[in-house]
């Protein structure tokens, strides 16, 4: 099924084969361009902070090169480092956040954005989040050494007068970055992915929809199995509701079983209503 976003894409590869690596957008085309993502996102995301007037929207592919995965996921790291589609935009914080883990990881876990801790470890999901995610890795039996985690945007989002607080990324710093993350899935080849939260599952699956109505099915991202969850930190908001943590579960249990991995009567039975 064609997304809108196709014929905008088909358009920027058309452009660069044509030798063009920058475009110019004016107002109204950022408009569009903001339009047609906000379309895929849920209300609360629309609230992109306004960029500077005029500034144009670089667009870049992020290059794979090396012979092996360790040295494509480095050469793709310093690439991020100065990544001008996401530093054109001057929305973003400076210091990149790359992913962490393991390069043959059968798993790959994809959030949104680095968070405060994150940014100062410079390594994603550190903080609280971070925390509830090695829980889930326990719970699974999977070393976190063991999985690859990245996000959709490789800087934290910037606000005034930051502190600890931090913002979903917008739809134009999720375009920004997407090359990276695509080609980070390219490299690794894992057997499955989880998008983390609504964010990253619209970005990589370019579809509509709450979490709700997109967990439960296996989606396609590069051909790679894709299941859609809660974000570990809306557990962390909803910590009472075992209905969330039992989803989010489900999820984790549909993995297990796509990778073949056994699962004991203890596992299958965690955050189910007591009889
Ligand atoms: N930390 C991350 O690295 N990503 C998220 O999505 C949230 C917190």
């Amino acid at each position: 099924m064609s997304r809108p976003v196709d014929s905008l894409i088909d358009f920027l590869h058309a452009e660069k084969a044509r030798g063009r690596s920058h475009v110019f957008l004016d107002d109204s085309a950022r408009d569009g361009l903001r339009k047609l993502y906000v379309r895929m996102r849920k209300p609360e995301v629309t609230t992109t902070p306004a960029t500077t007037a005029h500034a144009p929207l670089v667009m870049q592919d992020a290059v794979v090169s090396g012979s092996g995965k360790e040295e494509q996921l480095a050469g793709l790291r310093k690439q991020a480092e100065n990544w001008a589609p996401a530093i054109s935009l001057g929305t973003l914080r400076e210091k990149m956040v790359f992913a962490t883990g393991n390069p043959d990881a059968e798993i790959m876990l994809i959030g949104e954005a680095p968070g405060y801790n994150d940014e100062k470890e410079g390594e994603p999901f550190v903080g609280p989040a971070g925390q509830k995610l090695n829980d889930i890795l326990k719970a699974m039996g999977v070393p976190r050494e063991n999985v690859y985690i990245s996000n959709l945007v490789k800087f934290r989002p910037s606000l005034p007068k930051q502190t600890t607080n931090t913002r979903k990324p917008s739809a134009e710093e999720i375009l920004a970055c997407l090359s990276l993350v695509m080609a980070e899935i390219s490299v690794v080849r894992p057997k499955l992915i989880i998008a983390l939260g609504g964010t990253a599952a619209e970005g990589l699956l370019g579809l509509e929809g709450t979490v709700g109505s997109l967990r439960g099915v296996w989606h396609e991202v590069s051909g790679i199995p894709t299941r859609v969850t809660y974000h570990p930190s809306y557990l962390l908001q909803s910590s009472g509701s075992n209905d969330v943590k039992r989803a989010l579960w489900e999820d984790m249990l549909a993995a297990m079983e796509k990778l073949g991995m056994p699962i004991s009567e203890k596992q299958r039975g965690y955050f189910l209503p007591k009889a």
